[in-house]
């Protein structure tokens, strides 16, 4: 008896399995379908606004749709962002312009650092929310493929990257100085700051603290003052020392 028991077991096991399986991806309609492959239109993602009698709570960023119902204090009815439900609003994300107008996936005329704070946002949301799948439009198509706006925002979002490398690396060898402004400092009277470098002048600690020079950029009038280290500190392009500073003084009056 006991031996007959098991297969007549393991058949209800899988017809149950089965049944569940049905239930789980037919018996409920599209929302029980949502699974990492699914492909929405932007209508169909229209539904997911977390609304009460709505299929759920998505948003999607560059065309990826996540399921953000574990952020509905954010996203929900009265949340703070919840304009973002239920569509792609991936421009907003950058320009924060929260206007009807602003809540579009239309990147045009984004700079580089914009599409990677977008990129940024869409690490966010991989790492902090479960991924539905895709809506087709502008950064998939009807397949599910990537679209060229897709290929053009990652391109731009990686020279934002390169770029803000570049800049990160030029805060490094040109740390901003500590400043102050007194009302009697700059030296002879009437007011003026006083500038000065320190190992964490600029938010940027390292084992010099270098010397204060007003670095000369494009587009800037006054310049700014800049840590250079002593070694570098003789001359350079557009470096140049206070007026009336000592060359490799480490803290200096500036009038103005
Ligand atoms: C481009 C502009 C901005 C965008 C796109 C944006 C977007 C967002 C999003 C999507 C969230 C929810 C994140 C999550 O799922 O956990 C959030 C949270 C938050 N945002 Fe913003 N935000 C912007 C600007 C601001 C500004 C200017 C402030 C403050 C003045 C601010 C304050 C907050 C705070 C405090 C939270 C967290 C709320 C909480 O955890 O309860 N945001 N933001």
């Amino acid at each position: 008896m006991r031996g007959l028991a098991w297969p007549g077991l393991l058949a209800a096991a899988a017809l149950g399995a089965a049944w569940a399986w049905a239930w789980l991806f037919w018996g409920r309609g599209f929302e029980a379908r949502a699974g990492p492959t699914v492909l929405l239109r932007a209508e169909e993602l229209r539904r997911f606004s977390g609304e009460e009698g709505s299929a759920g709570l998505y948003l999607a960023l560059l065309g990826e749709v996540f399921d953000v119902s574990s952020g509905r204090r954010h996203y929900g009815p009265g949340g703070a962002y919840s304009f973002f439900a239920g569509r792609d609003a991936s421009r907003a994300f950058a320009t924060g312009d929260f206007s009807p107008s602003g809540l579009t996936d239309d990147l045009a005329g984004l700079s580089p650092s914009e599409a990677l704070a977008i990129q940024e946002w869409l690490h966010f949301y991989r790492k902090n929310y479960a991924p539905v799948g895709k809506v087709s439009g502008r950064f998939y198509d009807a397949g599910g493929a990537a679209t060229e706006a897709l290929h053009h925002a990652e391109a731009l979002a990686a020279e934002g990257g390169r770029l803000r490398a570049e800049q990160e690396e030029h805060k490094r060898h040109f740390p901003p100085c500590n400043a102050e402004w007194s009302a009697g400092g700059g030296g002879g009277g009437g007011g003026g700051s006083r500038v000065w470098c320190s190992k964490h002048s600029g938010g940027v600690s390292r084992d010099w603290s270098g010397v204060p020079r007003r670095l000369q950029e494009a587009g800037s009038v006054h310049g700014r003052c800049v840590c250079v280290q002593e070694e570098h500190a003789v001359g350079g392009p557009g470096l140049e020392v206070y007026e009336g500073c000592p060359p490799f003084a480490h803290s200096c009056a500036v009038k103005g």
